[in-house]
C-alpha cells in the first residue's frame, strides 16, 4: 500500500531533524550489513498484562531498513488463552504464519460479516486492510505468530484503547449514547484504559 520506491533502499534516520512523508535516509556510506538484518527470534514475555500477549515489531520504527521499501512484520506470542485484542492497520493488509499453538484467527467485514477460524502450525491467514481483527490462543501452550504488512508502518488502532484510553479522553455523552449503557459503565471501562 506504500508509495514505490525510487532507489534501491533508504534506511532510515529516524532522528532526522526534517519531517516528511516516510524518514529520511542515513548517508549510503554510513549503511552496513547488519541494518538489513533484524532478530525476531526472541519470545515476547507475555504475562505482563491481562491479554497475555506481546506484539514484538519489525516495522520502520525498530528496523529502520524496511523505511520506503512498502513491507514490515510482527512477531506475536500468546500465553495460553492469550489475546491479540481487536484492532485494525489503516495502511495494510496483513498476512500471517502460525509457528506455535491453536490460533482463532477473525475479522469483520465493513458489511459487518464475521470470518474466523482456528489455525495450527503451518497455516497463514489474510486480513484485508482496515479490517477490524484479532488473534486467540485457544490451545493449552504457548502460541506464536508472525504477521507481515505491505506498508513499513501499517499503523494500529487497537479499538479498546482508541474508544475508551484515548487522552483527553471521549466524553461520556458520546459513549453512553454510541454503546446505549450508562456512564457506570463507561466509567468503569475507561477506567481500565487509563482513560
Ligand atoms: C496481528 O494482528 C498483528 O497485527 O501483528
Ligand atoms: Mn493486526
Amino acid at each position: 500500500a506504500d508509495p514505490d520506491s525510487l532507489q534501491d533502499f533508504c534506511v532510515a534516520d529516524l532522528n532526522a531533524s526534517i519531517s516528511i512523508n516516510g524518514f529520511p535516509c542515513i548517508p549510503a556510506s554510513k549503511v552496513s550489513a547488519s541494518d538489513f538484518f533484524f532478530d525476531l527470534s526472541k519470545e515476547g514475555v507475555t504475562n505482563t498484562s491481562n491479554l497475555n500477549s506481546r506484539v514484538t515489531p519489525a516495522n520502520v520504527l525498530t528496523f529502520p531498513a524496511v523505511n520506503t521499501l512498502g513491507i514490515s512484520m510482527n512477531r506475536v506470542d500468546f500465553g495460553p488463552g492469550g489475546l491479540n485484542p481487536p484492532h485494525s492497520h489503516p495502511r495494510a493488509t496483513e498476512m500471517g504464519l502460525v509457528i506455535k499453538g491453536r490460533i482463532l484467527v477473525g475479522f469483520v467485514t465493513t458489511s459487518n460479516v464475521y470470518y474466523s477460524k482456528v489455525l495450527t502450525p503451518g497455516e497463514i491467514f489474510v486480513i484485508p486492510r482496515g479490517l477490524v481483527h484479532f488473534q486467540k490462543n485457544v490451545g493449552k501452550g504457548k502460541g506464536t505468530v508472525f504477521t507481515s504488512f505491505n506498508s513499513h508502518k501499517p499503523g494500529v488502532v487497537i479499538l479498546s484503547t482508541t474508544i475508551f484510553g484515548s487522552q483527553p479522553p471521549m466524553p461520556n455523552e458520546v459513549l453512553t449514547q454510541a454503546f446505549q449503557v450508562d456512564d457506570a459503565i463507561v466509567n468503569s471501562i475507561k477506567s481500565k484504559f487509563g482513560s
